[in-house]
């Protein structure tokens, strides 16, 4: 309304204001965000009439990149438990050949069930032989590396995966990470567990355990009889550690054939995305990816000026990367409570199974971000289409909608508007 009146204004029309629609001190239209991450200004928590200048202290560049903490809209209400995670705010470990940072529970308490991590890779650099109580979905950021594993069955499998890619291993089977040299930059990817308090400095390590096991019992084991043979194996574990990067034919890397009867890797950047309105999004779950039956995934693009659609998922809870642009998010946790967060490239969201939310490109850039979920099957359940599908007489009688705006709900689930 005020952005019509200033129009109007501008084209010379007499135009009185109109009376203010949601409460008598602040117009509807300054609930949007007030700024963002670039802006040139001194951020304030004023909204219309709300609030006062901070005389304190300030701490503008996350007050910048945190307008709807500092300002929030007046639909926000009550509490809601923090669902914002920068990685540029994790501890990072270092090593020889790159470097890993997490979040879990420790940082992010309302993350109960799923877990990140960052992890880069120069060319060759090896994330040691290893393996978790927790399943491992992974999405390439940038860059290449070979995997492998071996499955309880005694199946092998070693792939090769590149940006916009995937993997995933069971809980507990044992796996490799090396990075290529195919770019000459090696690799940075995202890895997601199934359980909020996974942490990274808490896996199995081949070398920490050979180290803890005397070496005549290594003998014994391996039917090895030298124990010279085990004089090299490191007293601590490695980690992230340089080596070599692998021959670029991944056949040269097998010992014996690849028998898995499905693969352990996804070509997800070479699947077509699927169009919607306001952008595209790419669903992957154990229906397409076979072996992911513990976790799925939207891949979401956001044009300039769309919308994830309001929406939620029924019993999943849900993982956010933001991967690049800008974006808002309102998070309706029942009882009058919501709160609105902003993101950017690398921040992690949360929102847990059944909590009502939207997903705003509030940049001048594609927002892209990923959904990921603890579940191997992913559903949602579109605001919209359901409105669109309930007996219109029962919509109006909740929201007082006209006929003709109901006629207007998408009767198709559209995912991104
Ligand atoms: C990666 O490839 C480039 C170009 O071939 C080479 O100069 C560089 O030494 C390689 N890096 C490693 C770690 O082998
Ligand atoms: C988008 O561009 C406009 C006009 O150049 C600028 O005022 C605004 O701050 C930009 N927004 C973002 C999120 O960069």
């Amino acid at each position: 309304m005020l952005i019509l009146w200033r129009l109007l204004i501008f084209v010379g029309v007499t135009y009185s204001a109109p009376a203010p629609i949601i409460s008598p001190d602040v117009d509807v239209d300054e609930n949007l965000q007030l700024w963002n991450a670039e802006s040139n200004i001194v951020p304030q928590p004023i909204r219309g009439n709300l609030g006062s200048t901070i005389v304190g202290p300030h701490n503008k560049a996350v007050e910048l990149q945190n307008p709807d903490l500092l300002a929030p809209p007046t639909t926000d209400n009550g509490q809601v438990q923090n669902m914002k995670w920068p990685f540029a705010l994790s501890h990072n470990r270092l090593a020889k050949g790159g470097w890993a940072r997490q979040q879990n529970v420790d940082v992010m308490p309302v993350a109960t069930a799923l877990a990140g991590v960052n992890m880069r890779l120069e060319p060759g650099a090896i994330r040691e032989m290893h393996w978790h109580n927790t399943a491992e979905w992974a999405y390439m950021l940038k860059g290449d590396v070979r995997v492998s594993t071996v499955t309880p069955e005694g199946h092998v499998f070693v792939g090769d995966v590149s940006e916009g890619d995937l993997w995933y291993f069971p809980a507990g089977n044992p796996h490799s990470i090396q990075a290529k040299n195919t770019t000459r930059d090696g690799a940075e990817f995202l890895l997601i567990f199934d359980s909020g308090s996974f942490s990274e400095d808490a896996t199995f390590l081949l070398t920490d355990w050979l180290a803890h096991v005397p070496k005549e019992v290594l003998a014994k084991n391996f039917g090895i009889k030298d124990l010279h043979a085990f004089d090299h194996i490191p007293e601590k574990e490695l980690y992230i550690f340089p080596a070599s990067p692998p021959p670029e034919d991944v056949e040269i890397d097998m010992v014996i054939p690849n028998n898995t009867p499905n693969p352990y890797t996804f070509r997800l950047s070479k699947v077509k995305p699927r169009k919607t309105p306001g952008g595209s999004v790419k669903v992957v779950d154990s229906r397409t990816f076979t072996v992911s039956e513990k976790i799925s995934a939207v891949e979401v693009s956001v044009e300039v000026g769309g919308m994830r659609e309001l929406h939620w998922h029924p019993t999943q809870p849900e993982w956010n990367y933001f991967i690049s642009g800008e974006a808002r998010v309102t998070i309706f946790a029942s009882s009058a409570n919501a709160h609105t967060f902003n993101y950017r490239g690398g921040d992690i969201g949360y929102v847990p199974p059944s909590f009502g939310h939207y997903v705003e490109n509030t940049g001048n850039t594609t927002l892209k971000f990923l959904e990921v979920f603890g579940s191997g099957l992913f559903e949602d359940i579109s605001l919209t289409q359901w409105l669109a599908l309930t007996p219109p007489a029962l919509v109006k009688a909740h929201l007082g909608f006209s006929s003709k705006t109901i006629a207007k709900l998408s009767k198709m689930k559209q995912e991104v508007v």
